[in-house]
């Protein structure tokens, strides 16, 4: 009995000496959306307290840890792949211990350590402040499991620890969940209800972005225009608030101004806009300042009705149509990107023909394009049958992707000839001479490098462009410096 507590205080104090050397080697990778890679620096800071440094090198690592996408079958096929590289090095080091995070956690809960023996952690995407205890269950040899989802957590007081920085642009996020269950959409089931984050937590980090440098932040959430703060809680409880509580809330229009005002010289993205849930509020505060970005992304899905209303997207092809035009007519010179999905449940020609033709009334900047995958559990895959055919789904997914690059070629000529203030993020991947930013609208600018450093405004005359980037020259620093 002495010996196993004489054991356990030295290891014990063997951890507290590791804790406070940061002597642990901590390895972590992030697929699938951006929210994966906010919260894997969420997941580094709340180990970093834990004595845990992140190394670049898998075969260095004590803890490898890989946050998870279940969006598509295709995504969850790619971590399996991951999986069985970690064996590999694990039979080579066999402490290393290994946590699977995110979607992929939560949506396969403990059937993950029955499948992959190599796993020795399991966390859902609202768990990761559990991490430590987890962790020292791993320790003493046990699995560890936590998918239960929170109707609180925002991890809005914890301060992440920036991972692969250019130490210009970083995501900050402001809701968890989402509430609007697209039949095809796993989210729901994998990320929980729709939960704001307080705003006085989001500003103070974009204070603390912009105290060390950074110049670009993205706000992110499943569904942005949702964002609703009136003291914590669920969104689907705002009708239960005080009137106090409902006077003084804080919606998504609040929240973008209250971050231009508070900096006024770092730009601010958002992402991603649900067409449902966006109001023209919206558009007037990024009328209003110039440091938001001319840039919407508004993710449609379908352009037949038919089929919009079988994926339980709330709005008609009309409405669509309706909300770009008042969108257009606010800012001109808006850039906007769709997500779209070839091949749903019982989609005809038609159908198809009438996403093609929503796609030529809006001519898209750019755009992210599937091919429908059947997720377990969601309504699409508990009510229909997938069966629109694998080279049908191909083909008419190609046909988009083919538009789509069209109209993204017309809209990257039409910077030509004009000067736009681009933020510089890093050398451009083709040529050690040039830099490599973006413009408001978010086209990528290249352009020499002169004297210009990492983290300027600069203004940049547009000269020529390929299919999706925009080549130029500076002109001189912007005044936005
Ligand atoms: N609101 C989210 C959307 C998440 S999913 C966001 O922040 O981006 C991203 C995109 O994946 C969706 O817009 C949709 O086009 C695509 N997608 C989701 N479920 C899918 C499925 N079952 N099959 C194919 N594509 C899917
Ligand atoms: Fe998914 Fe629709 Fe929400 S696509 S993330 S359920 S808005």
């Amino acid at each position: 009995m002495e010996k196993i507590i004489d054991e356990s205080i030295q290891g014990q104090s063997l951890n507290l000496e590791a804790k406070k050397n940061n002597a642990r080697k901590l390895f972590i990778e992030s697929y699938g959306c951006q929210m994966n890679f906010s919260d894997s620096e969420i997941v580094a800071s709340i180990l970093s307290n834990e004595g845990f440094n992140t190394t670049q090198n898998l075969e260095d690592a004590d803890l490898v840890l890989v946050n998870t996408c279940s969006i598509r079958d295709k995504a969850e096929q790619t971590v399996r792949k991951r999986l069985e590289k970690y064996n590999a090095v694990k039979k080579i080091n066999p402490k290393m211990k290994v946590g699977v995070l995110g979607c992929m956690a939560e949506r396969l809960k403990s059937k993950f350590l029955e499948e992959e023996k190599i796993v020795d952690l399991v966390v859902g995407p609202d768990a990761y402040k559990d991490l430590p205890n987890l962790l020292s269950e791993v320790e003493d040899g046990r699995d560890a499991i936590n998918v239960i989802l929170s109707k609180e957590e925002t991890y809005g007081d914890i301060s992440p620890v920036r991972l692969n920085t250019n130490g210009v642009t970083a995501f900050v996020s402001i809701t968890r969940g989402c509430d609007n269950m697209c039949t095809f959409c796993v989210v729901p089931f994998t990320r929980g209800r729709e939960r704001s984050r307080d705003p006085q937590s989001i500003i103070e980090e974009v204070n603390d972005l912009w105290n060390k440098g950074y110049k670009e932040v993205t706000l992110l959430g499943q569904n942005v225009d949702s964002y609703l703060w009136y003291g914590g809680g669920l969104k689907k409880d705002f009708d239960k608030a005080s009137d106090l509580q409902k006077a003084t809330a804080v919606n998504f229009a609040k929240l973008l101004d209250m971050c231009a005002q508070a900096q006024p010289k770092m730009r601010f993205r958002f992402s991603t806009s649900n067409p449902q849930d966006m109001t023209l509020d919206v558009i007037e505060t990024m009328a209003k300042h110039r440091n938001i970005c001319n840039y919407i992304h508004l993710p449609v899905q379908s352009g037949s009705n038919r089929i919009l209303k079988a994926m339980n997207r709330q709005h008609t092809r009309e409405e669509y149509f309706k909300l770009i035009d008042d969108i257009r007519a606010i800012i001109p010179d808006i850039a906007l990107s769709q997500d779209m999905i070839a091949g749903f449940p019982t989609e005809t020609e038609e159908d198809h023909q009438d996403t093609l033709s929503l796609m030529e009334y809006v001519k898209y900047d750019f755009g992210f394009m599937f091919a429908y995958s059947e997720r377990p559990g969601t309504l699409a895959e508990r009510k229909l049958d997938d069966d629109i055919p694998e080279p049908v789904k191909k083909r008419r997914l190609q046909e988009i992707i083919d538009l789509q690059r069209k109209h993204g070629h017309y809209r990257t000529q039409q910077h030509l000839g004009k000067v736009e203030e681009v933020l510089i993020e890093k050398e451009s991947k083709r040529s050690n001479t040039h830099w490599s930013g973006r413009n408001t609208q978010n086209t990528v600018v290249v352009f020499p490098k002169e004297n210009y450093n990492v983290g300027d405004f600069v203004n940049v005359k547009i000269t020529d462009c390929t299919t999706a980037t925009l080549i130029g020259e500076a002109v001189g620093l912007s005044e936005n410096n």
